[in-house]
């Protein structure tokens, strides 16, 4: 890997324009792994990781994301597919309303740095209907899918600044 955490925080931002080359399954694997290494409420990591290179389940997902058609054009499409009910078993609602939500989203974070630190861009596509999405994808009732993340090779320079964010002085509160 040629990045550390903090390059890889600073220079991640949003692809949406990919070559179509594919990505080593080796980077794939270890997308993925680093993903499942994020922490969740009491470790029930209620989640699945779906990865999708089939062309044409690729475009039903675009279509699914309001027709944002860069989706289908990276060679794999990851999808972060929540279990509600995972979390709702040990901690209730809350479990599965907020725990399960929030546990995917620090998966899908670990997954968009690893990506970075590979060169490879993405773009966390929360923008679609979940309903499709099930269908495309063929989910048992209950899943809950919450992100898609294309993935490839970026066709132009992935490390551009980042886009301009809320400055510290207006988004931190410190008591002390
Ligand atoms: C929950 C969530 C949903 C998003 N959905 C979409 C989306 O559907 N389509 C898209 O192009 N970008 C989507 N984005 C990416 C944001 O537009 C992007 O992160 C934001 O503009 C900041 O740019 P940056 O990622 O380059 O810092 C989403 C990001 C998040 C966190």
């Amino acid at each position: 890997m040629s990045q550390n955490v903090i390059e890889a925080i600073e220079q991640r931002r949003s692809v949406r324009k990919f070559k179509p080359d594919p990505i080593p399954e080796s980077f794939i694997q270890r997308i993925l792994n680093c993903g499942l290494s994020a922490p969740s409420a009491g470790n029930l990591q209620p989640w699945q990781l779906w990865v999708v290179k089939l062309p044409h389940l690729k475009a039903a997902l675009a279509e699914a994301a309001c027709g944002q058609r860069y989706v289908e054009k990276a060679p794999v499409v990851i999808v972060v597919v929540a279990e509600p009910e995972r979390s709702a078993a040990k901690y209730g609602s809350r479990g599965a309303n907020i725990y399960c939500l929030q546990d995917t989203a620090a998966l899908i974070q670990n997954m968009l740095l690893t990506a970075t630190a590979f060169g490879i861009g993405s773009c966390w596509v929360g923008a679609f209907d979940e309903k499709t999405v099930g269908k495309v994808l063929g989910l048992s009732e209950g899943l809950r899918p919450v992100a898609l993340l294309p993935m490839g090779y970026p066709t132009e320079v992935l490390y551009h600044p980042p886009r301009s964010k809320r400055p510290l002085t207006e988004t931190v509160i410190t008591l002390e």
